[in-house]
């Protein structure tokens, strides 16, 4: 069966997609067949693993505007098990486009659900915003992951995306669950950080994951030579904490079914 997670939260520049880069590698290394998915016109994960989101011409958009469009012709492989549906700037105008549509928030579930795929997971990454394009991610979706920088008024933040969850799983998707939240661009120096990650285990509770991912420059380096930063310094810190979440992921999945 496939997973499918959403990874959201409207602050951006937070880490989402480089979450959904590395979470997305590492489940490949576990010998997972992984789709992720660009539903952020800006395409930064598009962009993270070397596609460039302003020349293609086919993408996520046309799974989420027509009907009959294949997502096999969407795909673009990105590593041996790896597979991406990219971004492009067309995407912006999604969102006015799909407004007066009754379904609007229920194009992509419906488009993966036309087109039964071979994956063992399905990794959206949203844009900064809890508009249409999230919404879709969040309807599409089994399981939501929530990234956090450890920075002093993250949590405000939190709140929001938290009421958006609330309100999908009440009216659009039953099934969505809170996988977890976890805590990204970690800085040991920083009395903040330690704040916000006791604040969010009192928050939280359980359903915060145990692996913090650290600030370092080796992950804002890799999408530069468009790889990962597992690929790009396997044994790094921030790569084993890469692992560990996703180590995290899959068995907090497991113990659910
Ligand atoms: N753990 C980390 N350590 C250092 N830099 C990081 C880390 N995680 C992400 N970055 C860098 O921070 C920037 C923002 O990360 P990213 O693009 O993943 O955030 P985002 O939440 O997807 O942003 P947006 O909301 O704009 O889509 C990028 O330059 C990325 O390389
Ligand atoms: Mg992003």
């Amino acid at each position: 069966m496939t997973r499918t997670l959403v990874i959201a939260n409207q602050k951006g520049g937070i880490g989402k997609s480089t979450s959904v880069v590395n979470i997305g590698r590492a489940l490949t290394e576990k010998g997972y067949r992984v789709l992720l998915i660009d539903l952020d016109p800006q395409g930064g994960l598009t962009a993270a693993v070397g596609v460039d989101s302003f020349s293609i011409r086919r993408s996520v958009y046309s799974l989420l505007m027509y009907e009959n469009a294949p997502l096999a012709r969407l795909m673009r492989l990105i590593n041996q098990n790896l597979v991406l549906v990219p971004a492009s700037i067309d995407l912006a105008s999604a969102e006015i486009q799909l407004a007066s549509k009754g379904d609007q928030a229920l194009r992509l579930r419906r488009g993966l659900e036309r087109n039964r795929t071979p994956f063992d997971y399905i990794v959206i990454d949203t844009p900064p915003t809890l508009g249409i394009l999230t919404a879709n991610g969040l309807v599409a979706a089994d399981e939501l992951l929530i990234p956090v920088q450890c920075q002093y008024l993250a949590m405000r933040g939190v709140r929001a995306v938290i009421d958006t969850y609330e309100r999908i799983q009440r009216v659009l998707n039953p099934n969505l669950q809170l996988l977890g939240v976890f805590a990204t661009m970690f800085m040991d120096t920083s009395p903040h950080a330690r704040e916000v990650v006791a604040e969010l285990r009192s928050v939280f509770g359980n359903q915060l994951l145990n692996t913090i991912i650290p600030m370092a420059d080796v992950v804002a380096e890799a999408p530069v030579i468009e790889r990962s930063v597992l690929d790009y310094a396997p044994q790094h810190p921030a790569s084993l904490a890469y692992r560990q979440l996703t180590q995290e992921i899959i068995e907090r999945g497991a113990s659910s079914q």
